[in-house]
């Protein structure tokens, strides 16, 4: 089955929560589906059938997927997914599944329906949708910013901190836009400023004041004059500078040099840094005075990797922008590649990749799994799948991990009784636990015998 992007129309929670009829713990756990539409069904003790039928807990409309597919459900404090003999099977991070203890981030599939396990928490708007000028995301970006949508119209500085292509510019704009200030806007990528011509960049100097300065320049600081100075990558400002940035901030004024009168600023700044300033400081590389002074607020931007449920979403907001409003049919499978693949340059690797494929694919009706780059097209296999020639397949593993996990429970938590049970070795039962470091067996223990 393929998907429009306007298939997004709000999110259709799971009726149960929403009518109240289960109590839902802060700590719970939720299946939110983003793919081909969105909704949300939380796990609890009783089964919830999924499936396309309209009284399943959740329906989920599609050719692909079976009337009853599949179950979740909490066992103790362990979320399970089984699959209800459906005809195409229940996929968790890509591989076929009867029974599966879920995690966090697990990716799973029912026919054409893709979903991620998060924590589910009742004060958190799920839907995915425009949460900035020109940016979108879900909850969970959501709450990472709105502090800093709250205090953008206050001079509090912010810190904005995140891996390459999360979006630190991004939202440096949306709090100058937020803030309303009438200067302009002016990003410094403190990386690129020369150490020895940093002050004069920074505040600008006179004409003479230095060999080359054949004219004054009034400097980053005063170009923001009445707006917001980003200060980009801080971590890379020389330390000297920092002490004279310090100065700045704390009086508000800077003396630009060859200059000896100083001259008022009213200038919000903002900072941004892949780094933490924290680690930058331990390491004496940053003043700790300087990141006191700049952190009024620090708001740390989540990796994708971390927040995989806007992954299919942003990338058909990207194909829908890049493509006038119409964005190509997309198959599941895509889909569900996309998030097996860990986006370690983020936000920006995504878009490159919507531009891409409409630059090299604009022909094709329906952009499908093949279509990917081969960096994406491979991932999720196991690192232990052998190419050739499998002589244990993932999905046998998976196999004897969910009979492991019914073993297990029927032996609370031993280990050696479950393993004799299924007629393994004691040693192959451990080496399948260990293959999923998210399963804590302990947890199966009567309470006086976890560690
Ligand atoms: N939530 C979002 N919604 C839409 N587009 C986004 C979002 N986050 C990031 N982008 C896009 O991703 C790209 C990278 O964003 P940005 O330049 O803000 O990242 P950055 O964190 O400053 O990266 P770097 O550390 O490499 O400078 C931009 O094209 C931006 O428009
Ligand atoms: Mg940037």
């Amino acid at each position: 089955m393929q998907s429009k992007f306007q298939s997004y129309s709000g999110l259709s929670t799971d009726p149960a929560v929403s009518s109240g009829h289960v109590s839902v713990r802060d700590d719970a756990i939720a299946v939110q589906w983003v793919f081909p539409g969105s909704a949300l069904t939380c796990i609890a003790k009783v089964p919830k059938v999924l499936g396309r039928d309209k009284n399943c807990a959740t329906p989920l409309v599609g050719r692909e997927t079976s009337r009853r597919h599949a179950e979740v459900y909490l066992d103790g404090p362990v979320p399970l997914i089984r699959d209800l003999q459906s005809r195409n099977g229940v996929f968790v991070n890509g591989i076929k599944v009867s029974l599966a203890a879920l995690k966090f981030q697990d990716i799973v599939r029912l026919g054409e329906w893709i979903g991620i396990v998060i924590p589910f928490d009742a004060k958190i708007d799920f839907t995915f949708r425009s949460i900035a000028p020109a940016w979108h995301g879900g909850g969970r970006l959501a709450s990472a910013i709105e502090p800093a949508r709250r205090v953008a119209k206050t001079d509090l500085p912010i810190t904005i901190e995140g891996e390459t292509g999360t979006g630190k510019e991004g939202l440096a704009r949306a709090v100058h836009a937020w803030s309303e200030r009438v200067g302009n806007f002016v990003g410094v990528n403190c990386a690129t400023i020369q150490p020895e011509l940093a002050e004069a960049t920074l505040f600008g100097h006179r004409k003479g004041a230095f060999t080359g300065a054949d004219r004054a320049a009034i400097g980053y600081f005063r170009a923001a004059s009445g707006g917001t100075l980003l200060l980009d990558e801080i971590v890379e400002l020389p330390l000297a500078v920092q002490a004279k940035l310090l100065r700045a901030l704390e009086e508000k004024e800077v003396v630009p040099v060859g200059e000896t009168d100083p001259v008022r600023i009213d200038v919000r700044v903002l900072a941004a840094t892949q780094e933490p300033l924290r680690q930058a400081v331990r390491e004496r590389r940053f003043r700790p005075d300087l990141m006191a002074r700049l952190e009024g607020l620090t708001v740390v931007l989540p990796p994708l990797r971390d927040r995989r449920e806007d992954i299919a979403p942003l990338l058909l907001e990207f194909l829908r922008e890049l493509n006038g409003g119409k964005p190509p049919d997309v198959d599941h499978k895509f889909a569900e590649q996309l998030l097996l693949y860990d986006w370690p340059l983020n936000v920006r690797e995504l878009y490159r990749l919507a531009r891409q494929l409409l630059a090299l694919h604009s022909s094709e009706p329906v952009l499908r799994r093949s279509l990917l780059p081969p960096r994406i097209r491979e991932a999720g296999k196991l690192p232990d799948e052998p190419e050739q020639a499998p002589t244990r397949s993932a999905t046998q593993d998976e196999e004897a991990f969910n009979k492991l996990v019914s073993a297990l429970r029927a032996h609370a938590g031993n280990v050696a009784r479950a393993a004799t049970a299924l007629g393994i070795s004691r040693a192959r039962a451990y080496r399948l636990l260990d293959a999923r470091p998210d399963f804590e067996v302990s947890k199966l223990r009567p309470e006086g015998e976890r560690q």
